[in-house]
Parts: structure tokens; sequence; C-alpha cells
């Protein structure tokens, strides 16, 4: 990785009394500019040159010290020197050139902020940094860190493209139990009347049949988790702000799966009439005005529906008793704009979930985790009985950021939980559970009252996910159901007759 920057310090006044001082400083700067870098390496100053009321600098550097970080390095010894010996401040910087050289196997073509150009030449990525008059990258882009966020996404999509790819290691599996069903539950169920196709992509009506099984699952997790476990209830909000996903990350990558969400620019029915006439006069919704009348997205729905809960502890200091805190919600929806590839009631985008989160030390924290899987364990060997297995996969904050591999933090992680599907053979994760660090309170900066860093989890039982597990292995009559859940679920309701 090369650095070349081209830089002028603006000055208060004419600085031709201090050219010898100067001359001095920059010839004794190396120790400034190779501070931290291993023996021989960082950054040098290659030229210098005294315009006036001004300072031209050519800064080449490697990795170890970053030109624009040598040049804020540079600033404060200035200032000092010129401001006690010749009462000459340093009033600041104007970037005139900056170069990137970064090692790569191809070309990037898309566009990047404050990136005038990126050239693939011989093995390398050679990068222009725009830094024209306005809105372009100047100090305070240098002081806000923008050469180096443009550095570290460059090396994430180098990374992510072909090299890393989604993380999966089995864990755990059950024994193969045999299959008392081997047909498409969701073809099934609408054979029988339990399900619907909804109007939208990806989205069923639930029948009473269908709906009673999905309560049942709900029960099994209030009776087995939620309620010796000690969980509250709690309502988490089912829109989205830019705001949240900026702090839970979701803002890096989850646009091409969202459902946007956009309020109208104003509630003045007035506004809207023409809308409103145009639908009474052809029976079609003009959806072109209504484009023109809808304002920019405040955001998307649901989408991973944990996110929305720390708005409530946002900002707040936690009593060491108050912890561990266990809650969860099952108020609402979460929407995502599946691919292609939306099958049945296996891959939706509106589903039902049920989110249960819990935060506190990092102990408390892994001790929790540990405890929901033998809940878990218990349920799926016991009173569901199915074919599963466990896999140690690519935490799903962080491939819900776009990104693969593994956290950084020891400890932090998805385990997802799959199940087979005897009609096809393929498994289907039905459900995870994930130890997420630091990273939600971080984001939205709560504390614990000891002082030690605080962490959370979080666990999505998808009631469709359950569903197309259970239903696939067991299929839809209650006979071939096992006993623990017959009785739970006990007497199913009748559906609804058509003609
Ligand atoms: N929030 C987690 C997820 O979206 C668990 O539901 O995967
Ligand atoms: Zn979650």
């Amino acid at each position: 990785m090369k650095f070349h920057l081209e830089a002028s310090l603006r000055l208060s006044a004419d600085a031709k009394a201090a050219e010898a001082a100067l001359s001095d400083f920059f010839g004794k700067a190396g120790p400034i500019l190779q501070k931290g870098a291993p023996d021989g390496q960082g950054a040098r100053v290659s030229s210098w040159k005294l315009a006036g009321s001004k300072i031209d600098l050519v800064i080449d550097s490697d990795r170890y010290v970053r030109a624009h970080d040598a040049l804020l390095r540079l600033r404060r010894p200035l200032s000092e020197l010129l401001g006690k010996q010749y009462r000459i401040g340093v009033r600041g910087m104007d970037i005139t050139r900056f170069d990137i050289e970064v090692d790569s196997d191809r070309a990037i073509e898309h566009r990047i902020p404050y990136v005038q150009e990126i050239k693939f030449e011989g093995g390398k990525l050679k990068i222009a940094l725009d830094v024209g008059p306005q809105g372009t990258l100047g100090q305070s882009e240098i002081e806000n860190r923008i050469p180096d966020r443009i550095i570290s996404l460059l090396e994430d999509k180098l990374q992510s493209y072909g090299g890393k790819t989604e993380h999966w290691e089995l864990l755990w599996e059950s024994a193969a139990r045999e299959p008392k069903f081997n047909r498409d539950p969701t073809e099934e169920m609408q054979k029988a009347g339990w399900i619907k196709h909804g109007s939208s992509r990806g989205q069923w009506i639930y029948g009473p049949q269908a709906t009673h099984v999905f309560r049942t699952f709900e029960k099994i997790v209030l009776e087995e988790i939620i309620g010796p476990l000690g969980y509250r209830e709690m309502i988490f909000p089912k829109l989205d702000t830019w705001d949240v996903w900026k702090k839970s990350g979701h803002a890096q990558g989850v646009y091409p799966e969202i459902y946007f969400v956009c309020p109208p620019k104003t509630r003045d029915p007035a506004f809207w009439e023409e809308v409103m006439d145009y639908y009474k006069i052809t029976h079609e919704v003009p959806l072109e005005l209504v484009k023109e009348k809808i304002d920019l997205p405040i955001g998307g729905m649901c989408y991973a529906q944990c996110p929305t809960f720390w708005g409530f502890l946002q900002g707040t200091t936690l009593p060491s008793d108050e912890l561990p805190i266990a809650v969860f919600d099952r108020s609402g929806t979460s929407h995502r704009y599946e691919s292609g590839g939306i099958h049945g009631i296996e891959r939706v985008d509106e589903f039902h979930r049920i989110e249960i989160v819990w935060l506190g030390t990092r102990e408390q924290v892994i001790a929790e985790a540990e405890k929901l899987k033998a809940c878990y364990k218990h349920i799926f060997e016991d009173i569901l009985e199915l074919t599963w297995r466990t896999a140690w996969v690519t935490p799903w904050f962080m491939a819900q950021e776009g990104k693969t591999g593994l956290s950084e933090m020891t400890g932090a992680g998805t385990v997802d939980y799959e199940a087979v599907l005897p009609y096809n053979g393929n498994w289907i994760e039905f459900q995870n559970l994930s130890v997420n660090g630091e990273k939600y309170p971080k984001g939205f900066t709560v504390k614990a009252q000891s002082g030690e860093a605080l962490w959370s989890g979080c666990s999505g039982v998808g009631l469709e996910r359950w569903a197309s597990a259970f239903l696939s292995q067991k299929g839809l009559d209650p006979s071939n159901w096992p006993e623990e859940f017959r009785r739970r679920c006990g007497k199913m309701p009748r559906g609804i007759r058509i003609l």
C-alpha cells in the first residue's frame, strides 16, 4: 500500500523569516513521521516549499504511517514552532492531490464517494481521490478518517470476492429419525385448505389449523423457555428507522432485502385529491403520481426484530443487580425482500417469529446462551422429535451487514439450527441463537454500572421455519405427530369450508 499526498498549510502571514527554522524542522521530522512503524518504514516529506503565506508539502508513505496521518502529525509541532517564535498561525490545510495504491487481483468498477478515478494496473488499484474545490476531500474529511474508511471498504471488497465465504461448521447432529412424511408441506397444506397465498409476494394467509400449529409452537416456547428462564414480554416497534439501522449496523448492507417505508409528503387530503379522483374514475391506482407525493423512505419494515428493542435502553446505565436482562417480543411480522428462490412457507417475504433477547456481562450472556441451547435441545428431541443439527455459522449481525467469515470477538457468534426436509433432502435453517458480543450495547451506548463491558445475545424462533421442519418430517395428520406435541396441541380447530 502506498500513499502520495500533496497539501498546503495555510498560514496567517508570510513566513519568510521562518524559512531556515522550517528547513531545520523538516530536516529532523523523521521521528515524527516514523513513530510506531517498523524500522525504516513510515512516512516521509518528499519535498516542501515555502510560498509566501503557505507551505506546500509532498508526503509519501506506506501502510504504517499513512500520508494523511503524517500530515496531521506535523500540524501541531509546526504550529508551535511558527506560533512561539514568529507569531504566525497555521490556519488550515488544503489537499491538492491524494493518490493511493493498493495491491489487488481485480478492478473495481463502481463509484465510491471521494474517489475520482480507480485504475487497475499491474496488480494494483491506483486510486486518485477527488480533491477538487467543493464537496470533496479536504481537511475535515482527513480529520474524520475518510481515507481510512475508503481503504477498509476496498479491503473488504477485495477479500469478500472469491476469498472468504460464509462460514458453516457442523457442531452437533441428532440421530436420523425415520420420517413420517415425504411430501412438500406447503403444497399439502394448500390442498388441505390450511393456508392460501396472500396478495403480496412471499406472503401467506394462515387458516385456523395452520394458525393453531403456530400457536402450539409458541406455547411450547412459552412453557419450556420463556416461563422457566424468566423472560419478560415486551413489544418492539416494527418500523425500523435509518437511525436504528445505523446503530445496529444494518445500514451497511441491508438495502437489497428490505421493504422501504415512505410517508406521505403531507396528510392534507387536498394534496392527494388528484390520486383519489384518478382511482375513482379509472379503478387503477396512479402509481407514478403516488410516487411524486410520497416522501423519501424513513427506514424499512422490521427485518431482524431485535434492533428496535435497543431504543428502550439507548444512552442508559444499568444497575448491576438488574443484570442479566431477558426479554422477548412476538408482537408482529418481519419482512424481507427474498430472492427469486422464495418457496412455499420455507422462504417468505413476511414471517412470524418470537425474538428472544438477553444482555448482561460476558459471562452472564454466554451462560444464558447455554441454558437456551439446552431448552431447544429438549424441545427438538423430546417434543418435536426432529432430525436436526446445529452449525457454527457467519454471525447473523455480520451476514446482514454483507460480511462473511466469523466474529472477531471470542465467544461471540451464531449457531444455526437446521432440520432435514425429507421431500427434497435439503436442510432448512429453522432458527438461530447468537451471542452478539458488545455490538449492540456499544452501538446504542448502553453501559453497566460496574463499568464492565456489556454483552448481548438474541435468538429468533421462526414459526414458518418450525412449521416447515416439523410438518415436512411429520406430515399434517395429527395421528403421526409425536405424543408430546399432540398433547400440547390439543384438538385441532375446524377449517373454513368453502363450496
Ligand atoms: N435478530 C436475529 C436475526 O435476525 C435473530 O432473529 O437473525
Ligand atoms: Zn436478534
